[in-house]
């Protein structure tokens, strides 16, 4: 099995660098997401492991071969587009056994080959079909197949669901997670969808401008975002963030806004910070909305509440800034109109540095 290794990963188009020296190391049979904003460069780091972009300055190795100058068919790496790019005139199984055709695999085999991928996929009532007599998520499939059947080191994907409807989507993100698991192979995915992100990755690289923001699994970077992009990428509805000034109390420090406080966490960098311009970012789903008599309490001026069933969320005005809480409706929805304060464990609220957005970790627990 075959790991991918980007070292100092350059792109330039003319004068201008639009990938600036990418790290990335996948190892065999990993499950890799790249994700991030338009046009931070996603497409073209993957387009340069396939070999459809030239790659301006360092490597690019997979299976421990420099790949820089070998061609995209040498490359052994097999690539699903977000428009399935299949052949309108030639039928499901055709189209699936296009490329092994062009590599004049003996027709039995072919026909093996089509028939269990074919099964695989849930393809098999449709291989006579048409592309054009298929729906989008079949079609999807079809794309899929026709990477699987060449049985290549690496799969890329560039956004082979944005698309399908909602629905769909999500029942293909299922389909190619299984289907990872059973063909265990080396997967780069790329999508600006932070929930396909979520779901498929074992690690996900958060990109931005040209650059790796972080690199971790999925949980890690939900729970230990290293600055504010990234804390505010993952995440739905995303990390609300407040501007803040750190005062010392004699309970640990404490994050003044708009006439208001938030206790932190034990945080080794605000041990001396009095004054300190911070950022804190509080996750929606971990407000806790208070009875009038909560201690510490912060005050909030409710705007809207938005029903998703067995969950709400109350959008709010923090100072002069949106506020986004999550909270389980409980089947009465009449008892979320009236709050008007929300409180917060000290431990999960994230702090940043104002000025850079880097993030201030927590000290560890000493019992761990
Ligand atoms: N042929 C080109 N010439 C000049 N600039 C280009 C070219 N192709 C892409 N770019 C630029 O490179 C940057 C990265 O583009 P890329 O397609 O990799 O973004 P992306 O992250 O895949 O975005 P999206 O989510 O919109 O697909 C963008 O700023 C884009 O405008
Ligand atoms: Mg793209």
């Amino acid at each position: 099995m075959s790991g991918v290794t980007l070292d100092r990963v350059v792109k330039e188009y003319g004068n201008l660098q639009v990938v600036h020296g990418v790290d990335l190391h996948v190892a065999p049979q990993e499950f890799v997401v790249l994700v991030g904003p338009s046009g931070c460069g996603k497409s073209t780091t993957l387009r340069m492991i396939a070999g459809l972009e030239e790659i301006s300055g360092g490597t690019v190795t997979i299976d421990g071969r420099v790949v820089n100058r070998v061609a995209p068919k040498d490359r052994d790496v097999a690539m699903v587009f977000q428009n399935y790019a299949l052949y309108p005139h030639l039928n499901v199984a055709d189209n699936i056994a296009f490329g092994l055709r062009i590599r004049r695999t003996p027709k039995a085999q072919i026909a093996s080959t089509v028939e269990e991928v074919a099964g695989i996929l849930g393809l098999t009532d449709y291989l006579e079909r048409r592309p054009a007599d298929l729906s989008g998520g079949q079609r999807q499939r079809v794309a899929m197949g026709r990477a699987i059947v060449r049985n290549p080191k690496v799969f890329l994907f560039d956004e082979p669901l944005s698309n399908l409807d909602a629905k769909l989507r999500t029942q293909m993100r299922a389909e190619i997670k299984r289907l990872h698991k059973r063909l265990g192979a080396t997967s780069i995915y790329v999508t600006h969808d932070q929930v396909e992100a979520m779901t498929l990755a074992d690690r996900i690289v958060v990109m931005s401008d040209g650059r790796i923001e972080q690199v971790g699994t999925p949980m890690d970077l939900f729970l230990n975002p290293a600055n504010t992009f990234v804390a505010a990428f993952l995440g739905s509805p995303p990390m609300n963030m407040i501007d803040a000034t750190v005062r010392g109390g004699d309970a640990g420090p404490v994050a003044e806004f708009h006439g208001q406080s938030i206790r932190l966490g034990n945080i080794p960098e605000l041990a001396q910070a009095d004054g300190r311009k911070i950022t804190i970012g509080i996750r929606p789903e971990y407000v806790t909305l208070s009875e009038a008599e909560a201690q510490n309490p912060v005050d909030i001026s409710l705007d809207l509440i938005e029903t998703l069933g067995s969950e709400a969320l109350l959008h709010a005005t923090l100072g002069d800034k949106p506020f986004v809480m999550r909270a389980p409706t409980e089947g009465d929805i009449d008892r979320l109109n009236g709050v008007s304060k929300f409180h917060i464990d000290p431990s999960l609220v994230h702090v940043f540095d104002g000025e850079t957005g880097r993030a201030m970790p927590a000290a560890q627990d000493a019992a761990a």
